[in-house]
């Protein structure tokens, strides 16, 4: 006889539980059974404390700290600058100068510099349209004369009113260019000894 009290009792408890306050509205906050993680002590983004002698609760990056594939210890690669600390001769050994990298330096050349400096590096890019006369001409002796790092050194920081271009081409990229306008210079100052012994005869 006990047992059907308790079937009557659960079956009260499963209807009101299921169906006796649908659709009511409370402004109280909800029984908590099993607060879990509604409520931590912790800091938001931005705001002060007086946990920190500085009184900020966002920490400062401990200096030194580098991200995980960020060391770039090699100075050749990323500023363009040999161990004595002047601008390397050369492309960093890393590098496979071929083809495609030449080609992947042409297409960076053609978004980041033609603009200025020219499809053909001359330093007539549409900019000059307008009136400004100052993109370098990139064949000119002192530039073809630079060691590729300085070049690598003009895209990174800029140079005079060449802004920077170190925020928007990875160092990969930068010398990909470099070895474009190396190819430009060439173009434009190829000598009878360049052509291979095999096409000298279509020369005329
Ligand atoms: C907004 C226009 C502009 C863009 C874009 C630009 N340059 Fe220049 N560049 C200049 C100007 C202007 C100078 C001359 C600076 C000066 O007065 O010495 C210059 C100078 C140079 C020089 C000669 C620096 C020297 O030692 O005298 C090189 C090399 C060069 N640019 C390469 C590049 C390359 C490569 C790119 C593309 C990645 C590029 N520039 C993009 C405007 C530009």
């Amino acid at each position: 006889m006990r047992y059907v009290y308790l079937v009557v009792f659960f079956v009260v408890v499963l209807a009101v539980g299921a169906l006796g306050f649908r659709g009511s509205i409370s402004t109280r906050p909800p029984l908590e059974v099993f607060p879990d993680m509604d409520r931590q002590s912790k800091f938001h983004p931005q705001v002060p404390t007086s946990f920190f002698a500085d009184g900020r609760t966002d920490r400062p990056i401990p200096a030194g700290t580098v991200a995980r594939g960020d060391l770039r210890a090699d100075s050749h690669l990323y500023a363009g600058r040999n161990a004595a600390g002047d601008f390397a001769s050369g492309f960093p050994t890393d590098l496979e100068i071929d083809r495609q990298f030449i080609d992947r330096g042409r297409e960076r050349y053609e978004i980041y510099c033609t603009p200025c400096h020219g499809s053909l590096g001359n330093g007539r890019g549409i900019v000059t349209n307008y009136g400004w006369g100052g993109p370098a001409n990139l064949h000119a002796d002192l530039i073809r004369n630079q060691p590729e790092g300085e070049i690598y050194n003009t895209i990174t920081n800029g140079k005079n009113t060449m802004f920077s271009l170190g925020d928007k081409i990875v160092p990969e990229d930068r010398w990909a260019i470099v070895a474009y306008v190396r190819a430009l210079q060439r173009s434009q100052n190829g000598r009878i000894e360049d052509v291979p012994a095999s096409h000298k005869g279509e020369l005329n």
